[in-house]
């Protein structure tokens, strides 16, 4: 079987192929996209909830003219009739598929499926482990704002250690060499995660004010049994809101993967901030999406 592109993670793409992404997002959002996939059949595979990713794909996928096919957990032999992961993927490529977008709680599942499936497989996220769409979407929401990251401070602040967008979005933003700040509790953020251009910081008020950008997460509650800290600990310490707001530095943006925790990780009064990009990632996620599905499938024209 010939081992066709996959995205699992960031590191499957190189330099220029980042840039040709962007390059591609810029040109679907700009006219009305080719048909290029036209004739190629995608399946999504989510075993775990989606509202973005799923809708941003399923989207993606048709705007490009790819014949579509939603296969939800509960449809699939593999949940209830014993068909191992490896099998599901031969019987869809032996069916003609040629792109699998998959989603799951385990890390490493969607590598799994890859390892077995004769066509192309994109990670919509696994477990803590990647999300590398998200990540693309955000480094160029980021892009868009400032141009060139290099020398750019981003904060990543809250449940680090849980979060798949948070991983791989560290690693484009080290990639393109932003200045990344982690900001969280240690329970949510070890000092291990501090490397080159990488730091760990445990006061959110200290870091607010030379920072140009601040991603919030979610503090995600499905990946652990206890919480380590009340949550009004963590609103008194983490949360964006009207008061911290009044130290985001004037030409800084706030953004955040989506869902979002209204009263958790931020307040109402983020919601009308001048530079609240949420709606422009999510808009990038459908071309984003776009340009990973051509490229992975076409290649680089
Ligand atoms: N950001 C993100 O992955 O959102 P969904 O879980 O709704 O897809």
């Amino acid at each position: 079987m010939r081992i066709r592109r996959s995205l699992i993670d960031l590191d499957d793409l190189n330099a220029d192929e980042l840039t040709y992404i962007f390059d591609r997002t810029a040109a679907f959002e700009k006219a009305k996209p080719e048909r290029t996939l036209a004739g190629i059949a995608c399946a999504n595979m989510f075993f775990e909830q989606s509202t973005r990713t799923f809708a941003s794909f399923n989207l993606a996928e048709l705007r490009l003219g790819a014949d579509v096919v939603n296969l939800s957990p509960k449809d699939l032999s593999l949940a209830t009739k014993g068909e191992t992961l490896e099998d599901t993927a031969i019987t869809l490529g032996a069916m003609g598929f040629s792109v699998l977008v998959v989603r799951h709680p385990e890390a490493g599942f969607p590598q799994r499926v890859a390892m077995a499936f004769d066509g192309h497989v994109v990670n919509a996220g696994d477990g803590p482990h990647a999300h590398p769409t998200q990540a693309l979407l955000d480094v160029y929401t980021l892009i868009e704002e400032f141009g060139d990251l290099a020398g750019r401070t981003v904060a990543i602040v809250g449940d680090v250690l849980h979060s798949r967008v948070a991983h791989s979005t560290i690693r484009g933003l080290h990639r393109l060499k932003a200045d990344v700040v982690l900001v969280g509790p240690e329970s949510f953020l070890p000092a291990s995660y501090s490397t080159g251009g990488v730091t760990v910081e445990r006061d959110f008020d200290a870091v607010l004010p030379r920072v140009d950008a601040v991603i919030l997460l979610r503090i995600q509650r499905e990946r652990f049994e206890h919480m380590p800290l009340t949550d009004d600990e963590y609103v008194a310490s983490y949360r964006l809101d009207a008061k911290r707001l009044k130290n985001v530095r004037e030409h800084a943006v706030v953004m955040h993967p989506g869902p979002y925790n209204r009263g958790m990780e931020l307040d109402d009064s983020v919601l009308e901030f001048a530079g609240w990009r949420y709606a422009k990632q999510v808009r990038h996620g459908v071309g984003i999406r776009m340009a990973v599905l051509d490229f992975l499938v076409n290649g680089r024209s």
